[in-house]
């Protein structure tokens, strides 16, 4: 399995990790300890301390520094040991490694590559919690399978017309007819219509109208996707080429999955609509319920095909029209990984 190191992966929700708070988190196949200082400052280690190996995250936060549990050992910010309970004398280079890490858009990222090359612009421009005027529903799931599996399924959207026939009770449109696909630097754009529809293609849903949907995929597997809905005849009128105006204005979706292991993965999500009134705080319950039920319907799938995987790992898969994106996609991670192992340390602009 290959990943791209240098890139930011989201390791949990910012909110989860309070002031003095200290959490065991797990990225391809590293325990990493992410903490937050008293004053708030962001953290994160090898969770291994370094005498006898325990996890720094059974640990507790002392003002900047933190401490382990075991027998006392006390690391400050860049993970050098600075005090061993009953010796004065702390030799030299007495230390974990420190990651680089950053909150963004309601999440923590940590990258995972040279640090040297970890710019903070290179998180990806998606949409989070930390926007105003929505409400926001959240969840995040554990697999057993692969992150690129959960990549593929979130990259061709086709699987939407028959794996979530009962959940989201979309029209076939999703499958027959291919999204516009693009390459950007770090990512790929899927863009479509759905014309004379109900909104997104739900079947028996009214007004029919046109609708606008497109999504954004960046390394190593974060996804934002918006739509919006506009009169009919609005998709022919413009060609079907894009909007002008911004379709994350009413809605909009942020997910990301991390690699856990070559063979787990954390997939976190969040949704956001509009606040309609003051007093509105929370997602739509019926909606969220939908979303979860579609979500396990997801993961039932992949990890079932995990197995299959497993079972018969010398099997080939047949590339058709609707994998446009995944193979773009695939094909941008390879490069990628490619351009590491020349260069590992990439110029930040
Ligand atoms: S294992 Fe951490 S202090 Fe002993
Ligand atoms: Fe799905």
């Amino acid at each position: 399995v290959t990943y791209v190191r240098n890139a930011w992966y989201v390791a949990a929700w910012a909110s989860d990790i309070g002031k003095g708070s200290v959490l065991g988190v797990q990225i391809l196949n590293e325990r990493l300890v992410v903490w937050r200082s008293i004053t708030g400052e962001l953290t994160t280690l090898t969770d291994r301390c370094i005498h006898r190996l325990a996890p720094l995250s059974l640990g507790r936060c002392e003002g900047e520094k933190l401490r382990c549990m075991y027998h006392g050992f006390l690391y400050d910010r860049t993970g050098r040991v600075v005090e061993i309970p009953g010796q004065d004398r702390i030799p030299d280079g007495l230390r974990v490694s420190v990651y680089p890490s950053t909150e963004r858009h309601g999440w923590v990222w940590v990258w995972m590559g040279d640090p040297a090359a970890a710019h903070t612009h290179l998180v990806p421009p998606v949409p989070g919690m930390d926007r105003s005027g929505y409400v926001f529903g959240r969840g995040q799931l554990d697999y057993n399978a692969g992150a690129r599996l959960i990549n593929d399924n979130l990259l061709d959207l086709s699987h939407t017309s028959f794996l979530h026939a009962k959940s989201f009770r979309m029209s076939e449109t999703w499958a027959r007819e291919h999204p516009k696909v693009t390459s950007r630097e770090r990512g790929v754009v899927s863009e479509r219509w759905f014309r004379n529809e109900g909104a997104l293609g739900v079947i028996g849903s009214e007004p029919k109208v046109d609708t606008y949907f497109c999504f954004e995929f960046f390394v190593h597997g974060v996804l934002t996707q918006s739509f919006k809905t506009y009169a009919l005849g609005t998709a022919d009128a413009l060609n079907g080429e894009r909007p002008d105006d911004d379709p994350t204005q009413e809605y909009f979706t942020t997910q990301a999955v991390t690699p856990l292991t070559d063979k787990t993965a954390r997939y976190f999500y969040m949704f956001a609509t509009r606040q309609r009134r003051d007093d509105q705080t929370e997602y739509d319950s019926a909606e969220w319920a939908t979303i979860e039920t579609g979500f396990s319907e997801d993961k039932v799938m992949i990890e079932a095909q995990q197995r299959n995987i497993d079972l018969a790992p010398d099997a080939r898969c047949v590339a058709t029209a609707g994998d446009k994106c995944a193979i773009l996609f695939t094909r941008l991670v390879k490069t990628l990984v490619r351009q590491e192992s020349t260069d590992p340390t990439p110029e930040g602009t």
